[in-house]
């Protein structure tokens, strides 16, 4: 490969952004300036939404609103609750979703207008619908009856109804919340990137983030969560994992989970969540993915130097949650709503298509022979 060409933009800067800064060498990652580590304990998703979304934390009467409005639209058609009850049992959730998001542009009236206004308003009814939809295949894909949301509830607390039918602890749900905050935004990452690259052709904000969904959905991204819990289900008990693991890097294996992109020497949302997944471990009173979680970072850091990334610790957490493994990447999904749509009305706001060149290494230029002379 001739040193022009950088596969992977790997290194390359492509725009500016105001939404969040990753710092790999102080291990630091703010959201509007914000560390995240303090989001964590000193707000709630709500408040970090608004963040993302508007560039600053919302005063009372800001989040009052915003947190109405988000309430106001927790609702799916009809038609679209139908359709997510027709899907095959044994779709991937991220399809449906996907799906969902794209069906819902079908019925948005404000789906060809770009305007900053238009796009907040869209934004935040995605924002609104999609956790329903994910909640609805839920439940229908077991066969159970799909629940209305409540809007009495906060986003997460309502997310667990809808799901269970019940809301768990408060110390489960704030680390639920935490999961969110954690997830809600992180610069140029692929969806992210995907999600800027579909609006610089100033293409629509369903279309944007149907398009994330898609890129989320693999397994060297948000994927990694459901990966990690599979992973851990192979190992299956703690006395194994260290035999497991070696084998695993002995077999040169990718370990879900671990590296990154840009954090070389660790993932600043690691602490935190790893934190909350210990918490939930003790509520539910199941040490066993905690152990095993231990024994494969030990071993990944110690031979390899490579770290954990947040889909490690959310992987066993949504499990002990109680959601199936499936289920952990449209999570993520719930939470990033936020940050693509900041990303996508950054682009709308300063637009320059997106378009880079690429060296041809193919055939040289050559004659086309008839059919019958081929
Ligand atoms: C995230 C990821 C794609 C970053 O990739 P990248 O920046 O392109 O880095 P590379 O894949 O080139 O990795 C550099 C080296 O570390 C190794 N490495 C990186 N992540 C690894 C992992 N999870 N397990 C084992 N080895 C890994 C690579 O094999 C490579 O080794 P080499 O130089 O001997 O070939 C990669 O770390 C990965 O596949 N992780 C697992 C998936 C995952 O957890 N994704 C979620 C990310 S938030």
């Amino acid at each position: 490969m001739s040193d022009d060409v950088k596969k992977g933009l790997l290194g390359i800067v492509v725009d500016e952004t105001t939404v969040s800064q990753v710092m790999p060498d102080i291990n630091s990652l703010t959201y509007r300036g914000y560390a995240v580590q303090d989001l964590c304990e000193k707000c709630n998703f709500e408040e970090v939404a608004y963040l993302v979304l508007n560039g600053e934390l919302p005063n009372k009467k800001q989040l009052k609103n915003f947190v109405k409005e988000e309430r106001l639209n927790r609702k799916l058609s009809k038609e679209i609750l139908s359709d997510i009850r027709k899907m095959p049992r044994k779709a991937h959730p991220m399809d449906v979703v996907r799906t969902a998001v794209s069906l819902m542009a079908l019925e948005d009236k404000e789906t060809k207008d770009n305007s900053p206004k238009a796009n907040m308003r869209k934004a935040i009814r995605i924002f609104s619908k999609t956790p329903i939809a994910i909640a609805a295949f839920f439940r229908a894909r077991k066969g159970k009856k799909i629940i209305s949301p409540k809007r009495n509830l906060s986003f997460s607390e309502n997310f667990f109804y809808m799901c269970f039918g019940k809301i768990p602890t408060k110390e489960m749900v704030k680390a639920f919340d935490v999961s969110l905050i954690l997830y809600a935004e992180h610069s140029f990452n692929v969806s992210t990137f995907t999600a800027r690259t579909i609006t610089s052709s100033l293409s629509d904000i369903h279309g944007a983030i149907t398009g994330a969904i898609a890129s989320l959905k693999g397994p060297l991204h948000g994927g990694a969560n459901e990966e990690v819990m599979h992973m851990m289900n192979k190992i299956k008990k703690p006395e194994k994992a260290f035999k497991w693991i070696n084998k695993a890097l002995q077999n040169k294996d990718v370990i879900m989970g671990f590296g990154h992109r840009v954090y070389k020497k660790g993932d600043s949302r690691v602490p935190t969540m790893e934190k909350y997944f210990k918490k939930v471990a003790s509520i539910k009173k199941d040490k066993k993915f905690m152990k095993i979680y231990d024994i494969v970072k030990n071993v990944m850091i110690e031979k390899k130097n490579i770290h954990p990334n947040v889909d490690y610790p959310t992987g066993p957490t949504y499990h002990l949650m109680g959601f199936d493994t499936d289920f952990f990447t449209p999570i993520f999904v719930i939470s990033r709503i936020t940050g693509w749509s900041a990303h996508i009305m950054e682009q709308h706001s300063a637009n320059k298509l997106i378009r880079p060149l690429s060296k041809y290494s193919g055939a040289s230029h050559r004659k086309v022979m008839l059919l019958n002379q081929r």
